[in-house]
């Protein structure tokens, strides 16, 4: 929906018919999942919501819940369709300008054998006699397909027709958009308040803090805690970019050796995180307690934080997943301008506000830093073996034009040595292991397949330019079971 510049949020499926009167939606969507129908958990939505007048488009278990709801029927036909299929489409609103034969994505058990009452049939499989069905009067409509997969050609014109034909929504949610109303929104909750933001280097503090400076200008002060953690040139970059670029007055706090005091004989994985975040949250309210009282405090969280901090079923894999997190006993109020939005929306809110390519492409960076890739202790000779490492990765990468295809690619630093020979004399040295994965979202992610020459020309370097090192190992690893990080 958001790619079809609608501005759309996730509600779960309890959401009284109240609720979505009060919010006077253009549209409403039910999502596919993996229950049946029949079966006792099976998600249900209260039926008024078909009642309210708001067009609803039903996708796969959506489309065969409305089915459910509204006379329709549900059949266990034996047959499961996964894959591509071919379909045939009829004269329909839903699949207007789409071709009588196409092919779509499906993936299901249970099929729709009868189309709620008074709606039509528009589009059939061999295995799915109502692969859609319309009651444009009703405003309502359901497809067993998936519109919303790249396997299905033409389902981003299915969902067009559904919001601009069907829910008369306008195409009007832009990134100029997006800016426009958060900066009234920013002005409404500050007022005439000091602002306080944590800068970390990343795009979504960076652009943050600039969406409130652009609403409340002097009002903000931006704090970029440098924990000595980062990666080569880091630190400059974020200053030269703040201080100069934009002139966002930024208090530059060089905490590196006492982030190092605390880090030492440190092994743990979960202690180094602890640690980290602790000390962070002290330099901050040590900073902010040098500033004029500021009342808020802005955070770069994004709605995919929200969605995940919504659910209670994840486990527990690591703790501080933002090293900004803040003590519960702290007076600031919360500003966070990105609640609403993902990653890729923010980066394009990014480049709209004209922050260099360089900050809105650069590859996601765990807060605790080069800390989680150093196993066991962290020390400065350590730290600058892997710096130095990752450097020369980074720079490869970069020459190779894949920094924006890869989510992420860097060095390990693992606690153990090996034997090598260099120059006919024996070496006894750590390895570097070089990580590069591909994603989405972070949530799961593959290796990249990289070019042979590329991580020859990236194993040679690192061995030859890094001293310490005499061997690169590459991780093979997916996530699950991996993790992107290695601790
Ligand atoms: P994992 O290692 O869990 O990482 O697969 C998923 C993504 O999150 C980043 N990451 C962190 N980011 N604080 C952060 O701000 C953290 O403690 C942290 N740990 C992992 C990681 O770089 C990847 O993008």
């Amino acid at each position: 929906m958001r790619e079809c510049r609608v501005y759309s949020e996730l509600v779960g499926h309890t959401i009284t018919p109240e609720a979505v009167r009060a919010r006077n939606p253009y549209a409403l969507v039910l999502s596919g999942g993996p229950a049946s129908v029949y079966s006792d958990d099976a998600p249900r939505v209260d039926p008024a919501l078909f009642e309210l007048g708001v067009p609803t488009l039903g996708i796969c278990y959506g489309a065969q819940l409305m089915a459910l709801e509204l006379g329709g029927r549900v059949d266990r036909t034996g047959v499961s369709e996964f894959g591509r299929t071919s379909m045939e489409v009829t004269e329909s609103q839903l699949l207007a300008d789409t071709p009588p034969e196409q092919t779509v994505w499906m993936s299901h058990r249970d099929t729709v054998v009868a189309a709620p009452e008074g709606a039509r049939i528009v589009a059939s499989s061999p295995a799915t006699p109502v692969a859609a069905f319309e009651a444009p009067e009703r405003g309502l409509y359901g497809v067993q397909f998936h519109p919303e997969v790249v396997h299905t050609p033409h389902g981003m014109d299915v969902l067009k027709n559904f919001l601009y034909r069907a829910a008369e929504a306008p195409p009007s949610w832009t990134p100029a958009a997006v800016i426009e109303e958060q900066v009234a929104r920013i002005r409404a909750q500050v007022g005439r308040e000091q602002v306080l933001c944590a800068l970390s280097g990343g795009v979504d503090s960076a652009v943050a803090a600039l969406l409130v400076h652009r609403a409340v200008g002097e009002q903000l002060t931006c704090v970029f805690v440098d924990h000595g953690l980062l990666r080569s040139g880091e630190a400059e970059q974020v200053v030269e970019t703040f201080g100069d670029h934009f002139q966002v007055p930024l208090v530059h706090v060089e905490a590196s050796e006492r982030f190092l005091a605390q880090l030492a004989g440190v092994t743990d994985p979960e202690t180094k995180r602890m640690r980290i975040g602790e000390t962070f949250i002290r330099v901050f309210e040590e900073e902010s307690r040098k500033l004029d009282d500021a009342r808020f405090l802005v955070q770069g969280t994004l709605y995919s934080d929200v969605i995940e901090s919504g659910s209670n079923t994840a486990a527990k894999i690591k703790s501080h997943h933002n090293v900004g997190g803040l003590p519960e006993d702290m007076d600031l109020e919360l500003c966070e301008p990105l609640r609403w939005l993902f990653k890729d929306e923010v980066r394009r809110v990014g480049e709209e506000l004209g922050l260099p390519d360089e900050m809105v492409w650069r590859q996601p960076f765990p807060g605790p830093g080069l800390a989680i890739r150093i196993i066991g202790e962290v020390t400065s000779e350590r730290l600058e073996i892997l710096r130095h490492a990752d450097a020369v990765i980074r720079e490869e990468i970069r020459r190779a034009g894949l920094e924006r295809a890869i989510w992420q690619s860097f060095a390990v630093l693992p606690a153990i040595k090996s034997v090598g020979v260099m120059g006919d004399a024996r070496t006894y040295e750590y390895p570097i292991i070089m990580r590069a994965v591909t994603s989405e979202d972070a949530m799961t992610a593959d290796w990249a397949r990289l070019p042979y020459d590329l991580l020859e020309r990236i194993s040679s370097r690192v061995i030859n330019e890094v001293s310490g090192v005499n061997r690169v190992a590459l991780d093979i690893s997916s996530k699950p079971p991996g993790t992107i990080e290695w601790e």
